[in-house]
Parts: C-alpha cells; sequence; structure tokens
C-alpha cells in the first residue's frame, strides 16, 4: 500500500508524511502475514506484567489493538514502526509523529506503548547475551512504566508512551544502557569537556574550562555559537610539562574568572574530554532522596566493573536540567538539590528552555495555562517570568568520593579557588 493511500484514509497531514516516509517501503516489503504477533494479548500481556505495569493497561491496549486490527492503514503504521524501531533505523526519532486523534480517540499514546512493550523480548535477548542478571533487565524494562507515567500526566491519564520519548528504548535493545536502582546508566566517552585534575595527596578535585568556551556574566555557560555580547567572556587553559593555567569550574556550578595555576607534580590529569564514563540518566518517577542516589551509583560502579568490565569506569556523570543551580537556590530543601551538593556540578549550555519538557510533558503556547501545582513547576514559570533562562547544568562523582557521599566533599575546594 502507498504510503499517501494510508496517510489519505487516516486524514493527518502537514509535517508527519516526512515524519513517516523513511523506510516506508523496505518496512511494507517485510510486513507479515496476518496481524503481527506484537499486537496479540497473548504476547503484550506477560510483557506488561513483567515491565511492572499495572493490569488496568489491558484493557487500553485490548481496544487499541481491536482498533488497529480492523483498519489495515492503522495496522500498516503500527507494522512500521515496529519495523523501524528494531531493524531498520531509518527513523531517528518518532517526535512528529502524531496520536490520530481522529481515528484513535485517547488511545493514541497506547499506539506508541504497544510498540515500545514489543521492544521487550528483544532486550532480554541482548542482556542474556551480555550476561546481565534478568533482574537488571526487568528493572531496565521498568522504565516502560515511567514512559507511560509521563505519558498520563502530559495527555489525560491513560496508559500511552509520547512519542518523542520512544526512541530512547533503542538503547535497551543494543544493550548500551541499564537501570540499577533508581537511575540508568550508559558507559560512554565524555564530550565537551574541560580537564578535571586531582590533588595527589588529598584526593581534592578541580575543574578547568575548556580553552575559549563562553560564559556569561554569571559565569553561567553561554551559547558557543552566539555573538560576543557585552558580558560574555571565554575561557582561557594553558598546560606545559611543569603547570597548568586556567579559568577553574567552581564545584557549584559556575566559571570563575580568576585563572589559576596548579602544579602538574602535585595535581594529576585525571577526567578529560574522551574519558570512558558512566553517563547517568534519571527516569521520571520522583522519590529520588540522597539514599536511593547513593545506592545507584554505588550499584553502577559495582554492575558495570562485574559484569561489564571492559565498559567500567570509576566516574558518574550526567547533563540535565536536574543539576541547574537555579533549583539548588530556588528549591533548597528538594530531593535535586540535595543531590546538587553531593556533586561536582558545572556549567552545561542546553538553550534557554532545558528540562520545561520533563517538567510539564508537554509545551504550552500560553503559558498561563501552564499548571503550576509543584514547587519545581512554579520555580520554571518563575524564572521563565523574570526574563531568565532554564539553563541545563553537568554533573561528576567519582567512585573515591561515594565515601564522602552527604559531606559535601567536593564544596571543600572552593577555598583553592
Ligand atoms: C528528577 C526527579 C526524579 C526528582 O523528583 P523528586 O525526588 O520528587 O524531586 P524533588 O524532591 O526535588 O521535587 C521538588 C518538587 O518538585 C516537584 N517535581 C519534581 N520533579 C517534577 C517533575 N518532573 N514534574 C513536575 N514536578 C516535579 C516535586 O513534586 C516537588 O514538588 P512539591 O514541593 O510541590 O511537592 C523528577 O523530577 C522526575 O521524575 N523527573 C522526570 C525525569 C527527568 O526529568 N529526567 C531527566 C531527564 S534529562
Amino acid at each position: 500500500m502507498k504510503l499517501d493511500d494510508v496517510l489519505s484514509a487516516l486524514k493527518v497531514n502537514g509535517g508527519f508524511r516526512e515524519a513517516v516516509a523513511p523506510g516506508w517501503e523496505k518496512s511494507m516489503e517485510e510486513f507479515p502475514v496476518g496481524i503481527p504477533s506484537f499486537l496479540c494479548a497473548d504476547e503484550y500481556k506477560p510483557i506488561r506484567e513483567y515491565c511492572g505495569m499495572k493490569p488496568e493497561a489491558d484493557d487500553v491496549l485490548d481496544k487499541l489493538s481491536a482498533r488497529i486490527a480492523e483498519k489495515k492503514e492503522l495496522l500498516l503504521l503500527a507494522w512500521h514502526c515496529y519495523y523501524q524501531m528494531l531493524k531498520d533505523d531509518k527513523i531517528a526519532n518518532f517526535r512528529d509523529w502524531p496520536l490520530f486523534e481522529d481515528e484513535l480517540g485517547d488511545l493514541g499514546g497506547a499506539f506508541y506503548l504497544i510498540v515500545a512493550l514489543a521492544m521487550v523480548p528483544f532486550i532480554r535477548t541482548k542482556f542474556q547475551e551480555l550476561g546481565v542478571p534478568d533482574d537488571v533487565c526487568r528493572d531496565t524494562c521498568g522504565n516502560m512504566r515511567c514512559l507511560s507515567s509521563n505519558y498520563e500526566n502530559g495527555y489525560g491519564g491513560m496508559p500511552g508512551v509520547i512519542p518523542q520519548q520512544l526512541y530512547w528504548i533503542r538503547h535497551y535493545i543494543k544493550g548500551e544502557i541499564f537501570r540499577l536502582g533508581r537511575m540508568e546508566y550508559w558507559s560512554r566517552e565524555l564530550k565537551l569537556m574541560g580537564k578535571v585534575f586531582r590533588d595527589e595527596k588529598t584526593g581534592r578535585k578541580i575543574l578547568f574550562a575548556m580553552d575559549g568556551q563562553k560564559f556569561d556574566k554569571d559565569g553561567f555557560a553561554a551559547n558557543p555559537e552566539g555573538p560576543d555580547a557585552p558580558g560574555i567572556w571565554k575561557a582561557e587553559y594553558m598546560e606545559d610539562a611543569k603547570s597548568v593555567t586556567g579559568n577553574p569550574l567552581s564545584a557549584f556550578g559556575h566559571a570563575l574568572r580568576d585563572k589559576i595555576t596548579l602544579p602538574l607534580n602535585e595535581w594529576k590529569d585525571v577526567l578529560r574530554e574522551g574519558s570512558l564514563v558512566l553517563d547517568m540518566h534519571i527516569p521520571a518517577g520522583g522519590n529520588m532522596s540522597p539514599e536511593v542516589c547513593l545506592d545507584s551509583l554505588k550499584r553502577a560502579f559495582d554492575f558495570f566493573g562485574r559484569y561489564l568490565p571492559e565498559r567500567k569506569s570509576d566516574v558518574i556523570s550526567c547533563r540535565s536540567w536536574i543539576f541547574s543551580p537555579q533549583y539548588e537556590k530556588k528549591l533548597p530543601d528538594s530531593n535535586i538539590a540535595k543531590f546538587m551538593r553531593e556533586l561536582y556540578l558545572y556549567p552545561f549550555y542546553a538553550g534557554d528552555r532545558c528540562g520545561f519538557f520533563f517538567a510539564f510533558l508537554r509545551e504550552y503556547k500560553n503559558l498561563a495555562e501552564a499548571p503550576r501545582d509543584t514547587s519545581l513547576r512554579r520555580a520554571m514559570l518563575e524564572l521563565i517570568d523574570a526574563g531568565e533562562p532554564l539553563r541545563g547544568g553537568g554533573m561528576f562523582i567519582f567512585r573515591e568520593d561515594l565515601k564522602h557521599f552527604g559531606t559535601q566533599c567536593y564544596r571543600g575546594t572552593e577555598c583553592l579557588l
């Protein structure tokens, strides 16, 4: 069947054709005889259970699969989505795929949930090949619950997956990302990073900005592509055989204009661009208390050391809206603020609406309509009202410093800066 015929039968138009077209012919060549098994209750129910999703989701999935089975055009699109997720990879992101309101009403998110669940058997196979225990696989697949809670929060309460979040599951199929306790981890190389030096005597760490990195008057990362407007300054970094000189980044999350020099016979370079780190991701679900965070950090170091030693690292790192010092200031008693105090924070440029999607799970043309029901949402809207960007932030923590968790150890270097 031609894609244009499918789209006109479903009355979806606009930018959608461009989003769905890649790989269409190939998907259609591989379309199986009859209804693909991932749309059958025998297959998705046990998977839904494995992922720890509530049984009420079955009712929604049953209704959805019946609607798909009776409308050939929906069936072909569901197969195309499945095939692209699993086999062809021509569609990098499903962000511009629609929720089929006309055809599916409030079952639109379930269209993506059923595809997401269909990936679980392949994730299990991959994890088995890697020798990773099934409880880690089960916890990782439990992110289907978190994805569904995002859809429920943003779109009125039904189980589903927001199309733009579907691609994330590919990382599980490839055996790249593992959930260990509260967080997920991905062993990969650091990018866009200055250098961290460690004092050989005390273990203290100092991060230098990259040479030429741009900051604003408060030491927050400025747009690297932006104009050199008033207040914007560029960091400097120089290294020779004996010492390193440059602009340090305070562990509180901002750059300092006064340069410092460290002697290289006392300070060693321990982290830089290209270093392998355990890149941390935070699935939705709240409850990020310091105890829960510490437990997950410990598990991550242990897991990679034990099951994937070629991918192990002694550093956990993350870039997210969650590590913007703006929230430490505005919500000092929150879990995110408590976690921030235990980490080495650094500024990282991520546009001016970083995190808005994760707090509101959709865009609002008129911000007056955005809910103000939690202190975080209020904080974000207040920052926007005050003309401040919603910043991103980076963090790292070394394995050797976990024993100091609870003492804000990285902030102790401030006296050296
Ligand atoms: C990060 C996260 C786990 C922190 O949750 P937490 O432990 O409950 O956080 P805090 O204690 O710091 O929350 C402080 C306040 O912000 C609210 N809040 C936290 N995360 C929120 C979110 N994603 N959306 C809306 N409000 C949120 C809490 O409800 C609380 O509000 P209250 O004071 O009115 O009760 C949570 O934000 C979350 O689940 N985020 C979604 C996933 C995400 O953003 N991942 C990172 C992607 S880069």
